[in-house]
């Protein structure tokens, strides 16, 4: 048997049957999950379950959730106390897609703590999904979002350390963004990724985490991913998306996730010297997740518990 039979015999789907519908996934309710990226994952998914707990839906947990590393400032990847580009700017990109396959989406904003929080405006006050630079700014501020420097005494330091030492752009390896990808009880999912993006890049670079269908994609029929890692391999792969569309069909999402990432070792000769990982969460609440090399933890909150979990790289 073909591994991708194999694998839609395996969710119990007809074998001669090429994509995956709703009706052939059973929607898991009543047992809501978070799964988010990396350590920062852990804190992030007690506050999505705080609001799920109140009865909020999944989009108000990814939200919630997304917010705590942005507000933390020993997170240096994400908001508040994010690494600079190479002029000591801290440049802001954030996603939110909700079950409706609703998004917004905000890239190069400056001097907000919560960009995650302005993609939600974006995504539920205006006709548009992506809003970027100074017209994203403003339109946070017309929104009553106060403005803030967001660089630490912290990250400047490390920013002026770096400037000595005229390194080249690295480090990639960072890119510690947070993404949350939520199902409620009802069964319905959301996702919301935000970061600070590559330390110390050129001015002006936006990455894969304010792409929908790049950092974050969601399709309420068949699941939700995130990425997390060099966001333009992620951009160039459409990442999430093809995450999603695997898993529609038939691959696990795990296999999902490594087949995703599988493109991009390939277009890299087997050897990347750069990390990515994706998460990803079926309608049926089976989770999965893949990265490209070392390691990379998950956080996950499912019933009582909220656990870090470590996946070995592909290569
Ligand atoms: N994945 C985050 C970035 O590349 O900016």
């Amino acid at each position: 048997m073909r591994r991708r039979d194999f694998l839609k015999t395996s969710i119990g789907l007809a074998v001669s049957s090429t994509l995956i519908s709703s009706e052939n996934i059973k929607t898991n309710m009543n047992n809501s999950l978070i799964l988010s990226t990396w350590d920062h994952g852990l804190p992030a998914n007690e506050a999505g379950l705080k609001v799920l707990e109140n009865g909020g839906n999944a989009m108000d947990a990814a939200e919630a959730g997304a917010k705590v590393p942005e507000a933390d400032p020993t997170s240096t990847s994400v908001g508040f106390g994010g690494l600079p580009d190479e002029q000591g700017n801290v440049t802001l990109d954030a996603c939110v897609m909700d079950s409706n396959g609703n998004a917004g989406s905000v890239a190069f904003l400056q001097n907000i703590k919560h960009p995650v929080s302005v993609a939600r405006k974006v995504m539920e006050e205006t006709k548009h999904v992506m809003l970027v630079g100074e017209g994203a700014r403003q339109f946070a501020v017309s929104q009553g979002f106060e403005e803030m420097d967001l660089l630490t005494d912290e990250s400047k330091k490390a920013w002026e350390e770096w400037k000595k030492k005229r390194r080249e752009m690295t480090p990639h390896e960072t890119h510690d963004t947070i993404s949350v990808l939520v199902q409620d009880k009802n069964g319905d999912l959301a996702g919301a990724c935000t970061t600070s993006g590559w330390a110390y890049k050129l001015h002006g670079r936006v990455g894969d985490s304010p792409i929908i269908g790049a950092g974050l994609f969601v399709d309420n029929e068949i699941g939700c991913a995130a990425a997390t890692g060099l966001g333009e391999e992620v951009i160039k792969t459409t990442g999430s998306f093809l995450v999603v569309e695997l898993m529609r069909q038939g691959y696990d999402p795990t296999a999902a996730c490594e087949e995703a990432l599988n493109r991009i070792i390939k277009a890299h000769n087997g050897n990347p010297d750069f990390q990515i990982a994706y998460i990803a969460i079926r309608k049926d609440g089976e989770i999965g997740s893949a990265c490209i090399k070392g390691s990379f933890d998950y956080a996950l909150a499912r019933g009582e518990e909220n656990k870090l979990h470590k996946i070995k790289g592909m290569i």
